[in-house]
């Protein structure tokens, strides 16, 4: 019995070793990401997608990996809703494999994914969806609440958004909210921010992308997560923020900031969608799509390009910048 634990505890370490988990002074955990000799980096990201393959999850699956393929990305950024309609029951509830290890199949995306945590899953049994043992189903997973990513030139900051919206805890109708290690949320999200504020101003990574569930800017139907934009959007502005990258509507959106350089870009395309409302913005949009698809992300020293995709495969939408080089000292 003491062997078994024993091992299965080595088994963790290993695990935990294998994604060079490395220590931090801040409080947000740290993960670290090797990228390409030439000092470029790729990724997908899909959101709000966990449904047995059904509303065309296996469509996107397909043209993720085709894409995958040709992008040689270095990993996938889920931004939430994992799991429908109630997050996982535990950690040997089916829906993992049904709505993930079965169906993002293709060798391209047997990368590592980064996930946050969207409201559907917190329907569910969080702790499970968080759980190491899911690691050992499937080493491809992982899902924290809020961490770091740290891929050389670009540091990603993933931060669990579904706390701060109050509805859910005001008014969850019929739905539970898995509050463990959460509540009571007014410390819970301050913690956060101090973290999150403390984490980027201490980067000096050349591109700052920040990850959510929840919209900051939408033109479908959840709209503008009003929660956000009074607590984390003038963290964001404040600290150099590239982009903010969201879920949670279930469709494609590019939307420019108008006090700030920052993106919102939503990709929320994984499974169902063709929800039929468009409301306009204040900021500046650039593309609405309302049906399925995904985004990808290349990031060099000095540029950044980001890609929206249709079921078909098909680039509905392009948008690049670029910095200027760093100095050579
Ligand atoms: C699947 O995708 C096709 C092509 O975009 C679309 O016409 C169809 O309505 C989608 N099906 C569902 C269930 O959303």
């Amino acid at each position: 019995m003491l062997l078994r634990a024993m091992a299965l505890y080595l088994l963790l370490l290993l695990s935990l070793l294998n994604l060079n988990i490395i220590s931090s002074l801040g409080e947000l955990q740290r993960l670290e990401h090797p990228i390409r000799a030439d000092g470029s980096l790729s990724a997908l990201v899909i959101g709000d997608w966990g449904r047995t393959g059904s509303f065309n999850q296996t469509d996107v699956a397909f043209q993720m990996g085709r894409i995958g393929e040709k992008l040689d990305i270095n990993f996938i950024i889920s931004t939430g809703d994992n799991f429908y309609e109630n997050g996982l029951k535990g950690v040997d509830d089916k829906g993992f494999d049904d709505s993930f290890s079965s169906i993002y199949t293709a060798k391209s995306l047997q990368k590592q994914w980064y996930s946050v945590l969207g409201n559907h899953d917190y329907r569910g049994d969080v702790i499970a969806q968080l759980s190491p043992a899911l690691r050992r189903i499937d080493s491809k997973w992982l899902c924290m609440r809020s961490f770091i990513l740290d891929a050389e030139i670009a540091e990603f900051f993933f931060v669990d958004t579904t706390p701060f919206v109050m509805h859910y805890w005001r008014n969850p109708g019929h739905s539970t909210y898995d509050w463990r290690d959460v509540a009571p949320r007014d410390t819970y999200i301050a913690n956060v921010m101090k973290d999150l504020e403390s984490a980027l101003k201490e980067s000096t990574a050349r591109w700052r992308i920040v990850v959510g569930h929840h919209t900051i800017r939408s033109v479908s139907i959840h709209g503008d997560t009003s929660e956000l934009n009074q607590l984390l959007l003038p963290i964001l502005q404040a600290n150099n923020v590239d982009l903010y990258i969201n879920g949670h509507d279930h469709c494609l959106q590019h939307i420019s900031d108008m006090d700030s350089p920052i993106q919102f870009l939503t990709s929320g395309g994984g499974s169902k969608a063709w929800r039929g409302v468009f409301n306009s913005n204040r900021d500046g949009l650039h593309f609405f799509y309302d049906g399925q698809g995904f985004m990808s992300l290349q990031l060099t020293q000095s540029s950044v390009e980001v890609v929206f995709y249709n079921t078909n495969g098909d680039a509905l939408h392009k948008w690049s910048m670029s910095k200027e080089p760093l100095s050579a000292i």
